[in-house]
Parts: structure tokens; C-alpha cells; sequence
């Protein structure tokens, strides 16, 4: 007996790698498998994958207006006609990358099912950041033999007019976190100029942002071109959270695993801290992770209040670095002065440090300057301080009067050393 060891897996033929792990297999065939143990051990989940936060659930309670929506401004597609394009926005984990994929996959189905003229595609941009990137990652669903890795943009671009043109497609192309995009005017220039050249077909763009804010930053034809529909998707309150998470545990969990508490508390925290329902879940799914770690058949609410410290960190980081880079240098210089208490002042009446807005433009403007980074004005600058608050990264408050006037006074939300630790590998990285 050669535990895990077939002899399909050694393919490599008579190597001596196929040799050496042949033999680890026979010395360890003496002894128990190691991961005998693992698969032996009893779980509580069903489906782990179904409470993990890429999952993309059947049914989406509280979007159906949403759904509706989309597929009225997409489904022009299915008739022969160009979509408008479309903008969509939210905070985090209002249900707007599964939606859209959703809609995007029934759309594609329908015109497969009908000899229909529209195509989608999909592109998540935090992985594809450039206008060459997406392209790339356009081209690849359509010609999937071919790289045109190494060709230059605008043969890359004209070679997905023309599959549009010969097959009279009408292409709907997604951009989820488009705020990534680096090069994004121009990619949605060349997108919706392309229009100008073809018959009978159309490329359209739906764009997805977690950022509230982003479209203002967009420059005036960039926004009226990619915003011509415009969605916002409101986050959840609890209840409407614990009806999400209802809906999901008989998919993730075995029977009566998780109590009642543990559901109720999850959609309480996530609801208060940003009415994301991604929160809600990552909280029963870390929290299922230690019950089980602890040998326990229920998860509880303790379970909950333990994973909530370690899904917040995930949150944390996971947001910092999809933060558009001018923002990301305000929230470093923040965590820098936090740190060392070097900006930070005493205040009376506040029994905290806090930092004044002033000092933290200075130090924002010494960093962007010391990384060749572009630095903004002071209007921009309290754009971002807001959009940071926001986000939850940051708390703020006016200064009575008497203190340089009036100013703003900001303090992080989260432990310094931290959010320190994490900028510094998201910006030097
Ligand atoms: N209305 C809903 N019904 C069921 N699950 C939802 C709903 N909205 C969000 N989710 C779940 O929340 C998680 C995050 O959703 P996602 O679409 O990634 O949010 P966003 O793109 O807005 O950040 C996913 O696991 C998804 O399944
Ligand atoms: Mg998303």
C-alpha cells in the first residue's frame, strides 16, 4: 500500500524525482497516512466553499429590483442593440460583483439557448490593472488558442472589433474594481470610440467600483462616457443580513450546526460595522473554523465574537489594498505619525491623542514627494480624509474653536503598528 501514491501521478516517468517520491511513499506506506487523519476527522461544514465569500449564491434576497435593472439595460444586447453602459456602485459587500456576474452568465446563456448576438465577459481589474491588461484579458475569452501577449494595444484592440464585427456580436464587457485601472481614460475611450466604427455590433462597458467616491475623480468625458446608467447598491441592515445568512447555512453547514445566537450576532456586527453582507459571511465561516479547531459540533455566538477580531484584520487589509494610491499614502502618513506619537497632540478635553489635519497633510505631501509620487492639493487631500472615514479606516471630528481656528482632527480607527505594518508592504512592495 503507497498511501496517496498512483501511478498516474508519476508521469514523470523514471526520473529520479519519480524515484525519490516513490520511496517517500513506501516508507511512509508503513506507517499511517498523514492525511488519513485529516479526512477522518468529522467536519460541521457541507460546503465550506458555500460560506466563503467568492461564492456565488442561486438566489439574492434584497437585490431583486437590482437584478431587474441590470438585465433591462443589458438585455438590449439579446435584441440586437448596443446596451448603454453602465456604472455600479457601493461599499464593499453589497452584493455587486456576485449580482453582475449572475447577470452576465444568464444573459450569456439565454443567447446561446436563442442564437442570440450578445457575448459578456468579465474582468476583474485588481488583477488585470492596465488598459493592455484587459484587453489581454478580453481577447483571451474569444480566441482561445491564441496569445497576443507581446502585440501592441491597438492591434490587440482592433482584433476584438473585428471577432465583433464578423460574428456580429453585441460584447458586454464587465470591469469589476475599475478604479484599478491605471490607465482607465483610455481604455474607456478606445472602448466606447470603437462604437463609432461598427455594424451591426457593439462593445459596452459595465463598471464596478467599491469606491463611493471614484466617479467624481474621473476626468468629465470619461465620466459621461462610462456613466450614461448609473446604480448604486445600498448596504444591508441586519435583518436583512440574517436573512442572507438563513438562506445560506443549509447549503454550508450540516443540520443545526450553527445556533440561532451565532446568526443573529454575525448579522448585528456586520450590519453595524458596514452593512456588508461579506463580513457576515467570513464571520461564519472563520467561526466555524475555530469551533471545529476546538473539537466543538455547534458554532455559538462566543464563536462569532472570536472570529470577529481576525475577519476585521482580513477586511482591514484586503480594503488597504484596494485603496487608489493617493489614498493610501494619506492613510500611511496617518499610521506613520500615529505610530511614533511624533504628530500626534494632546487635546483637553479629549482623553486621546489625536492628529491635526494640517500636520498629516504636511507628512502626506513629505512622503508622496520622497516615493516621485504625485501630490495633491488640499482640496483633494480632504476628499480622501472623508472617503477614509468612510471606509471605516479613519474616525474625525471638528476642533472647537480656538484651535488654529477650527480644524479637523483624525484619528485611525484601527491599531496603528498594524495598519502601519500593512501600508508599508502595500506601498514598498
Ligand atoms: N443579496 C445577497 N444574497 C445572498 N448573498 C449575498 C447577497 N449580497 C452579497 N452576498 C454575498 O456576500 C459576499 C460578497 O458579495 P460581493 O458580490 O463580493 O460584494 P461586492 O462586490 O459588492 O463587494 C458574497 O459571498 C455573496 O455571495
Ligand atoms: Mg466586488
Amino acid at each position: 500500500m503507497y498511501g496517496f501514491v498512483r501511478q498516474s501521478d508519476l508521469a514523470f516517468g523514471n526520473s529520479s524525482e519519480a524515484k525519490s517520491f516513490l520511496v517517500a511513499g513506501i516508507v511512509a506506506g508503513s506507517q499511517k497516512n498523514i492525511f488519513e487523519s485529516v479526512l477522518q476527522k468529522p467536519t460541521i461544514f457541507k460546503d465550506r466553499n458555500a460560506i466563503s465569500p467568492h461564492f456565488t449564491p442561486s438566489t439574492f434576497p434584497f437585490r431583486e429590483k437590482q437584478i431587474s435593472e441590470v438585465s433591462q439595460i443589458l438585455g438590449l444586447a439579446l435584441q440586437g442593440q448596443k446596451p448603454d453602459n453602465l456604472f455600479v456602485y457601493g461599499k464593499v459587500g453589497t452584493g455587486k460583483t456576485c449580482i453582475i456576474k449572475f447577470v452576465l452568465q444568464q444573459c450569456e446563456s439565454f443567447s446561446l439557448q436563442s442564437n442570440g448576438s450578445a457575448e459578456t465577459v468579465y474582468v476583474n481589474c485588481r488583477t488585470h490593472n492596465s488598459k493592455y491588461k484587459v484587453l489581454l484579458s478580453v481577447l483571451r475569452k474569444f480566441f482561445l488558442e491564441q496569445n497576443f501577449m507581446g502585440f501592441g494595444s491597438s492591434f490587440v484592440l482592433e482584433k476584438l472589433l473585428e471577432y465583433c464585427q464578423k460574428n456580429n456580436k453585441h460584447i458586454i464587457i464587465a470591469l469589476d474594481e475599475i478604479d484599478q485601472v491605471k490607465d482607465l481614460d483610455e481604455l474607456v475611450y478606445s472602448l466606447t470610440r470603437a462604437n463609432d466604427e461598427l455594424r451591426n455590433c457593439s462593445v459596452s462597458i459595465v463598471g464596478i467600483s467599491n469606491n463611493v467616491l471614484f466617479k467624481e475623480r474621473l476626468d468629465s468625458r470619461t465620466k459621461s462616457a462610462l456613466c450614461e446608467r448609473e446604480m448604486i447598491f445600498p448596504p444591508y441592515n441586519a435583518k436583512e443580513l440574517r436573512q442572507i445568512l438563513l438562506e445560506r447555512l443549509p447549503i454550508a453547514f450540516k443540520e443545526s450546526v450553527v445556533e440561532e445566537a451565532a446568526v443573529n450576532l454575525a448579522s448585528a456586527i456586520a450590519a453595524r460595522e458596514s452593512g456588508d453582507a461579506r463580513t457576515a459571511v467570513m464571520l461564519l465561516l472563520r467561526a466555524g473554523e475555530l469551533a471545529e479547531k476546538n473539537n466543538s459540533v455547534k458554532i455559538t455566538d462566543l464563536d462569532i465574537i472570536r472570529a470577529k477580531r481576525q475577519v476585521e484584520e482580513e477586511i482591514i487589509f484586503n480594503m488597504i489594498s484596494t485603496l487608489p494610491i493617493d489614498e493610501q499614502l494619506v492613510l500611511f502618513a496617518i499610521s506613520s505619525l500615529s505610530k511614533d506619537k511624533k504628530g500626534a497632540r494632546r487635546i483637553t478635553g479629549l482623553d486621546e491623542n489625536v492628529l491635526f489635519s494640517g500636520d498629516v497633510y504636511d507628512e502626506y505631501v513629505r512622503i508622496a514627494s520622497s516615493l516621485k509620487e504625485n501630490v495633491v492639493s488640499a482640496r483633494w487631500y480632504r476628499e480622501y480624509i472623508s472617503q477614509l472615514e468612510t471606509n471605516g479606516l479613519i474616525i474625525t471630528t471638528q476642533s472647537g474653536k480656538g484651535i488654529r481656528g477650527s480644524t479637523r482632527l483624525i484619528k485611525l480607527a484601527y491599531d496603528s503598528e498594524k495598519i502601519f505594518e500593512a501600508m508599508k508592504k502595500e506601498l514598498f512592495k
